[in-house]
């Protein structure tokens, strides 16, 4: 219902809408609408107000949920069904809790704060208060599992062309960061239900670091982590960016299942590399071998020259860590 009333507001933005009309047009009373304008004012929504004539909006609070993402967002599916939180543990996780009833294909659940934000290999991941973008997208694509590890590189193209839809150059360090100025601004955390032959549900969680401080950071990523806010010295529009992650996630994300197309997102994950045709280390479950990244294969698959001794092999994500030689991205 909140998201109603700010559209009817948004709809008439010089206007001042009396309670009996926001009563009429929401068939809801006008006491329950004088409740949600005092819920909408906690949110951070500011209202000019006249007992004679009605409300009039006249500030949008910096928050990310359906009211305020709507108007920038262009897609059929990803994002229609949206759960917005102001805190909430993990996005991954409450997808997950959701999707084990129902999973909905291109659920949206976003939360301004993560209590407990998971990245990948166990690491946690900072997601401070309304300075970032923590949200994941629920998938039920019939896709063989094996298939499932390109959904990454699908967001994590979605978010390069979004950050450049912004006017920002970033760089992929496949399979699942975002690069800019050396250090990692975002990340990707896909989780999968399955059995063997099919899968059941996919959640994509991706991470944003925005508008993070550097004091947000513990100290021991404050080697590899920035933000965008920090990189750049302005702050961010998490609205237009979150919308322009959904609107190329879709296109991407539909020309794979539909078309079976994944050469877009492969042209992207390959001219945006930051890791190909340099000297990389593997970090397999704490076996560290050296070599030199050299592609990336159709599959996605990240191919690297092991030298004589190791030849030439096909990384799977999964369970690889990439580093260069002497310390995050490659030089
Ligand atoms: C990584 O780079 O290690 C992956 C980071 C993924 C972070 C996002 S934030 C939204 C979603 N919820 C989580 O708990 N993690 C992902």
């Amino acid at each position: 219902m909140k998201d109603k009333i700010i559209k009817l507001f948004k709809d008439n933005p010089d206007s001042y809408l009396s309670g009996e009309a926001l009563s009429k047009s929401l068939g809801i009373s006008r006491a329950a609408i004088w409740k949600y304008i005092n819920t909408l004012k906690e949110d951070g929504y500011e209202f000019d107000s006249s007992t004679k004539i009605g409300y009039k909006l006249i500030y949008c609070p910096d928050i990310v949920t359906y009211s305020e993402i709507d108007e920038f967002l262009k897609t059929k599916y990803i994002g229609r069904t949206y759960l917005h939180h102001h805190t909430i543990t993990s996005t991954n996780d409450k997808s997950k809790e959701l999707a084990k009833q129902n999973p909905i294909n291109g659920c949206v659940v976003i939360s301004e704060e993560q209590s407990s934000g998971r990245g990948r290999l166990g690491r946690n991941w900072t997601s401070p208060k309304s300075k970032g973008l923590w949200f994941s997208i629920t998938l039920t694509p019939n896709i063989p599992p094996s298939d499932a590890s390109k959904i990454t590189l699908i967001g994590a193209a979605a978010v390069y062309l979004a950050l450049k839809d912004l006017g920002l150059e970033t760089l992929i360090k496949w399979p699942n960061d975002i690069i800019l100025n050396s250090k990692k601004v975002s990340g990707i955390l896909t989780e999968m239900s399955g059995e063997l032959n099919a899968v059941n549900y996919i959640i994509m969680g991706i991470g944003v670091n925005a508008n993070i401080d550097l004091y947000d950071f513990p100290s021991d990523i404050l080697q590899t982590a920035t933000s965008l806010k920090v990189e750049t010295g302005s702050i961010i529009n998490r609205k237009k960016l979150l919308a322009a992650i959904l609107n190329n996630f879709e296109i991407l994300y539909d020309d794979f299942i539909n078309n079976n197309n994944f050469k877009t997102t492969l042209n992207i994950s390959r001219e945006a590399s930051i890791l190909i045709g340099k000297d990389v280390q593997c970090i397999n479950r704490g076996t560290v071998s050296y070599g030199k990244a050299l592609d990336i294969d159709d599959n996605g698959e990240l191919i690297v020259d092991f030298g004589e001794n190791g030849g030439i092999k096909q990384i799977i994500s999964g369970e690889v860590s990439i580093r260069g030689l002497l310390g995050y991205v490659p030089s």
